[in-house]
């Protein structure tokens, strides 16, 4: 499949944080960043359609907490600005099971196929990496998909180095939301009463949570 052609002569996006008005628009774009993950590989990755309306939801309430930075790209155009990428990331707690001190953890980054290669996510990275530093993180980390090479050149690229390789074996069957299973994945999401619940999990969790809501046949929750 050939890409799109580049924006002919278009003005540089800019990039800002996030409103109320681009939640439907960074959804559509968050739910490509899910569906591309799937055909990564599609035992690892789970999709869930719809995406867009627990993207909708999750990230409107993202918008709300302190702790997490949504920027948009947005790129001028005849028709009025467009978004041409996002970002997603989150502060985190100390993470105890994977020895990971509190930092910023960036969970999302996309730009739209025609906008590649000019440079939108090297901003977009810079300008979150600059609001993690005012919020006082650290050291920003992510995972990207073993094959997802644009990805990885890109994060190097800024200074990113490789850390940890995720493995996952496959034991033989996928549990379906019901009875047991449900009561049981639940749990897991909550864990009452203790108090280091790992964040990042809790993020995981509550999308699949969401997921949840529209009517989930299958879930995970690493
Ligand atoms: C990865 C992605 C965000 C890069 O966005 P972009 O706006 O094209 O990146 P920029 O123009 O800011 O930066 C270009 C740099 O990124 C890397 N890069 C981007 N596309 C690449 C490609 N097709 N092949 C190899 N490297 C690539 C290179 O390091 C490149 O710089 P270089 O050519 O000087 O080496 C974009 O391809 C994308 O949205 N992919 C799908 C979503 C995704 O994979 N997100 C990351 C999930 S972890």
């Amino acid at each position: 499949m050939s890409s799109p052609a580049p924006l002919a002569n278009a003005p540089p996006p800019s990039v800002r944080a996030a409103t109320r008005d681009d939640l439907p628009e960074m959804a559509r774009l968050a739910a490509q960043l899910v569906r591309l993950h799937h055909e990564f590989d599609p035992l690892r990755f789970f999709v869930q359609e719809p995406i867009e309306p627990g993207y909708t939801w999750w990230f409107g309430r993202e918008l709300q907490n302190p702790s997490a930075v949504l920027l948009v790209a947005e790129q001028p155009s005849s028709q009025g600005p467009r978004i041409v990428g996002y970002a997603y990331g989150c502060l985190e707690e100390r993470d105890w099971n994977a020895l990971l001190d509190a930092c910023a953890y960036l969970h999302d980054i996309l730009v739209t196929p025609e906008a590649r290669q000019t440079g939108v996510a090297a901003q977009l990275l810079e300008t979150i990496a600059e609001r993690f530093k005012e919020k006082g993180a650290p050291r920003m980390v992510l995972q990207t998909a073993t094959n997802n090479i644009a990805a990885q050149r890109l994060f190097k690229k800024h200074g990113f180095r490789e850390i940890m390789i995720e493995m996952t074996r496959e034991l033989g069957f996928a549990f379906e939301i019901g009875g047991h299973d449900v009561a049981h994945h639940r749990a897991r999401c909550a864990r009452p009463g203790l108090p280091s619940v790992r964040a990042r999990s809790q993020a995981r969790c509550a999308r699949s949570r969401e997921a949840l809501l529209f009517g989930a046949e299958m879930v995970q929750c690493a």
